[in-house]
């Protein structure tokens, strides 16, 4: 997150206690710059530092940056119940980096030293921000205890994919301490519009086999589409997200069903679609699939160019949007439909073809984005897109994170959600 967002994130924390818990891993050095941030923000900042931080970053460090002492033991003062107390003064904790180990005892319930004892006092917004090694991310009981914290009401932002200690690349970095800041921001404001909403979310590009080795496919990573599902889950949805084959980590709290072929993310998407209250769209669907699908690999001798013959793939966010127009007009919605909203990979902004689009397809939002530039569309961290509503809304983002522009697509639809409540 860069400029004036960063700067606005803090500034809601202006006035807040927060209490920053830092477990020992690597990233701890980076917790002194989230310190920082937030006490630029104009926040109070009271850490606290297991045995196992304390031998990467030092508690006089976190003192010079927040003017309080940084405690690191239960019986660090005199005051018998040390950990309530810090528990009791938080308006917000923050947990950064949190290793995989203080992960397991906050889902566990245990009390063994000033963090956790002091997390199980703790009754303010969490959020917690894991940092470690992909091994131990991607381990089951890892997964485990996020999915509980996340059910708990935890907001589990991160981690990144990056670099790691060691040298090692993959899922497992702590996310920006300006990540953090937003999330920390988003997890105090009064409930969100998504709060408790279902949301179904599809990501990624589906493949289309031609034979056991082969297949049709398209160059989205799946980026934008986790990016929504992160978002929405953090402001409080409940979401499925349909994904195509990816190498992405699922996102905390989020429940995903793999899917390969269009027509399995179409039956996926369909079925979870019956109860949803909003449908997003992010995926590269391939438009055509092989006639024929040869069980045996073709020999390359019989493959002849231009001879696999393709067939339409069902649109199926038109599907979506023909089934919501048909019920609406038969008077016969169970409860309302919903909201519908589709992405465009174009190779300009062309507003009229976005518009063309979002009518022929019954959405309610789309989101036009370019796949000719460098710094957006596919396979990247980055995007640029055009916000078009069947409500009149125009809204150009430049180039921004994913995440961020997840963000606003998020705002707009709580604007909708807000907008359909009061109708
Ligand atoms: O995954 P990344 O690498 O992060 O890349 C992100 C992205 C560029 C793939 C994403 O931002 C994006 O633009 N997704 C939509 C791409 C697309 O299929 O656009 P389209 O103009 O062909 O389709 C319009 C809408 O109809 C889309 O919401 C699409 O999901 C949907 N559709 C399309 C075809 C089809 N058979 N069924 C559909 O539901």
């Amino acid at each position: 997150m860069v400029g004036f967002a960063q700067d606005f994130a803090a500034k809601e924390l202006s006035g807040r206690h927060v209490l920053l818990g830092v477990s020992g891993g690597i990233a701890a050095y980076k917790a002194a710059a989230l310190a920082r941030e937030l006490v630029k923000g104009g926040a109070t900042v009271q850490v606290v530092l297991t045995p196992g931080a304390t031998q990467f970053v030092g508690a006089a460090t976190f003192a010079g940056l927040t003017g309080r002492p940084a405690h690191t033991g239960i019986f660090d003062e005199a005051h018998a119940i040390h950990h309530v107390r810090l528990a009791r003064e938080a308006d917000i904790a923050v947990f950064a980096p949190a290793t995989a180990n203080l992960i397991a005892k906050f889902a566990a319930g245990l009390a063994d030293d000033l963090v956790s004892s002091t997390f199980t006092c703790l009754t303010c917004p969490v959020v917690v921000a894991p940092a470690m090694h992909t091994e131990m991310w991607s381990h089951t009981a890892t997964q485990d205890n996020i999915a509980t914290l996340a059910r708990r009401g935890v907001l589990v932002v991160g981690p990144d994919e990056g670099e790691l200690a060691g040298g090692d690349v993959g899922p497992g970095r702590l996310v920006d301490p300006a990540t953090i800041v937003a999330a920390m921001a988003a997890a105090l404001r009064p409930s969100r519009p998504l709060a408790g909403q279902r949301v179904v979310v599809t990501a990624g590009g589906t493949r289309e086999p031609i034979d056991p080795v082969r297949y049709i496919g398209n160059r989205s990573s799946g980026k934008m589409g986790y990016a929504l599902a992160a978002e929405c889950s953090r402001r409080g949805a409940r979401v499925e997200l349909v994904s195509g084959p990816t190498w992405l980590p699922e996102p905390a709290g989020v429940s995903t069903h793999s899917v390969e072929t269009a027509l399995q993310m179409r039956d996926a998407v369909l079925e979870l679609a019956v109860d949803a209250d909003v449908v997003i769209k992010a995926a590269a669907v391939a438009d055509f699939r092989p006639t024929v699908y040869h069980r045996q690999k073709i020999r390359k001798e019989h493959l002849e160019l231009g001879s696999v013959e393709l067939e339409r793939n069902p649109d199926i966010l038109a599907e979506l949007g023909a089934d919501r127009r048909r019920r609406q007009s038969e008077g016969a919605i169970p409860g309302p439909a919903p909201l519908l909203v589709g992405f465009a990979a174009e190779t300009d902004l062309e507003e009229e073809r976005g518009r063309d689009k979002l009518h022929r397809k019954g959405m309610d939002l789309i989101v036009v984005n370019r796949v000719d530039m460098a710094d957006a569309g596919f396979n990247v961290d980055t995007n640029r897109a055009l916000l078009l509503g069947a409500d009149g809304l125009r809204a150009e983002v430049g180039l921004t994170t994913k995440a961020e522009l997840a963000g606003v697509v998020c705002d707009q639809i709580e604007a909708l959600l807000v907008q359909r409540q009061q109708s």
